[in-house]
């Protein structure tokens, strides 16, 4: 029996191996001069990443002249896949020009209306250059806006790489109702943990009742409408109860849109008809540049004002850089209420695809997630909490890791988590190629899943 678990992996790992010489040799190269050969942990994996020389549309190709339909994007940056032209246009005209002028941009402006006319919360908008400081700026705007400093997070979400949200980014479990606050990364300071709480989501509750024991002391809460970690949904009248007890317990709601903006032209808010104060978004505003902006009321937002009497500094060498907001503006112009329709109804036909996929070959996995966006829930259950999800994910064991080195293997490209992000250039083609290949990858692992993780087997 363990000969077949081991030789299913390792013909998965070598099959990958033997497609992808030219990006094990890159791999071997930049493991002498950064560590693990890798400058961003979420786009690695083992045996080696395949090192892609060239994207067009919806299609990427690595350095061994392998295709794979992108379903990555990028973590769900680029709407347009690669090289759309209007975005490389505007990039060209605007290299020529300079691609940092080091002042005021028209694009900067006409991007800033064009957020403000589409995002329910966004009276007032500003830029910066990755979804971290986003994030960490939504929160700052809410200290200061209710002078008070505590800000709930919840387990399991993810907003970046600062320090005060590098607490249960790995969902812990639960101690009397709350989920034990723990540091998600060492070389973090404990005093991070005085600054930030902790709630399970979906659990109104649970939330209320944090809120009531830090009384006068929350700043604001922060979470993503729909949570990446593991696909969980939010319950119907869950983000309504959580903007209700924000308000009776004086705290500013902040939603990070950084993946969810995607989902509508106005973002998860605008479909979900629940406004927060601040708003964090990111990925696709820069059409493939690095962008993010948050935004909110009005009056939150005022002390940004570098002429306010109390101004809340607000710097970065690219803000608004030119090129950036260039290429941004071309995407988001190319980006209206009838692409989100496309795009989040071919979503839905690949979760389809993949569920029926699934069900044929007897696998209790399940294609989740909502709009464009598609992830898996490793059993066939439902997970209301980020600690469901992990802990159905952790007992799949290697299941995932095969699963993308296979469909890799087929030619589709996902994020290592097997989450999915449909394009605009992408077509029923493109999708239904996807389900294929999945269909056949389950016949790969199947002796995996039959000898290792038999309870996602069908009997
Ligand atoms: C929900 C969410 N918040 C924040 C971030 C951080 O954004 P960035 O990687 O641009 O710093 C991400 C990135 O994936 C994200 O998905």
């Amino acid at each position: 029996m363990s000969k077949s678990i081991s030789d299913t992996a390792s013909s998965i790992t070598e099959t990958f191996i033997q497609r992808t010489t030219e990006s094990g040799a890159w791999d071997a190269r930049a493991k002498r001069s950064m560590p693990g050969g890798d400058t961003r942990a979420a786009s690695y994996y083992t045996p080696h990443p395949a090192y892609m020389a060239r994207g067009e549309g919806c299609f990427l190709y690595d350095r061994d002249e392998n295709a794979y339909i992108d379903f990555l994007n990028n973590y769900t940056s680029l709407i347009h896949g690669h090289a759309h032209p209007a975005t490389v246009s505007a990039i060209q005209e605007q290299a020529v020009r300079g691609t940092v002028l080091g002042s005021a941009a028209e694009a900067t402006v006409e991007h800033a209306e064009m957020l403000c006319a589409r995002v329910p919360s966004f009276e007032s908008v500003r830029y910066c250059n990755s979804g971290t400081e986003a994030t960490l700026l939504a929160m700052r705007a809410a200290r200061a806006y209710t002078g008070k400093d505590l800000i709930v997070k919840m387990d399991g979400g993810y907003h970046g790489s600062h320090d005060y949200v590098q607490v249960n980014i790995q969902s812990q479990t639960a101690e009397d109702g709350l989920p034990r606050r723990t540091l998600s990364s060492r070389g973090v300071p404990e005093a991070v943990l005085e600054g930030m709480l902790v709630a399970p989501f979906n659990d109104l509750d649970a939330l209320q009742d944090l809120l009531r024991a830090n009384s006068g002391k929350v700043a604001g809460i922060i979470l993503e409408p729909a949570l990446g970690a593991g696909g969980v949904e939010p319950e119907a009248g869950y983000l309504a109860g959580v903007r209700q007890l924000a308000d009776s317990h004086d705290a500013l709601l902040i939603f990070d849109e950084i993946m969810t903006f995607r989902q509508d032209l106005g973002g998860f808010q605008a479909a979900a008809g629940v406004t927060p104060d601040l708003t964090s978004i990111a990925k696709f505003i820069g059409g493939g540049l690095p962008l993010a902006a948050f935004g909110g009321r009005g009056e939150i937002m005022a002390p940004f004002d570098p002429t306010h009497p109390q101004t809340i500094p607000h710097n970065g060498t690219f803000n608004g850089n030119n090129i950036t907001m260039a290429a941004g503006l071309a995407t988001m112009k190319e980006f209206g209420a009838e692409q989100v329709v496309r795009i989040n109804e071919l979503g839905q036909r690949l979760r389809n695809g993949l569920n029926s996929a699934f069900q044929s070959a007897g696998v209790r996995v399940r294609a989740v997630g909502s709009g464009s966006i598609i992830r898996l829930h490793w059993h066939d259950g439902t997970a209301r909490t980020a600690s469901d999800a992990a802990a159905a994910q952790e007992k799949a064991q290697e299941l995932p890791k095969l699963l993308h080195l296979e469909m890799m293997n087929r030619g589709i490209f996902s994020a290592p988590r097997c989450q999915f992000a449909i394009s605009t250039p992408m077509s029923e083609n493109e999708v239904d190629a996807a389900v294929d290949a999945m269909a056949q990858s389950l016949d790969t692992v199947r002796p995996y899943v039959e000898s290792h993780v038999p309870h996602l087997a069908h009997g």
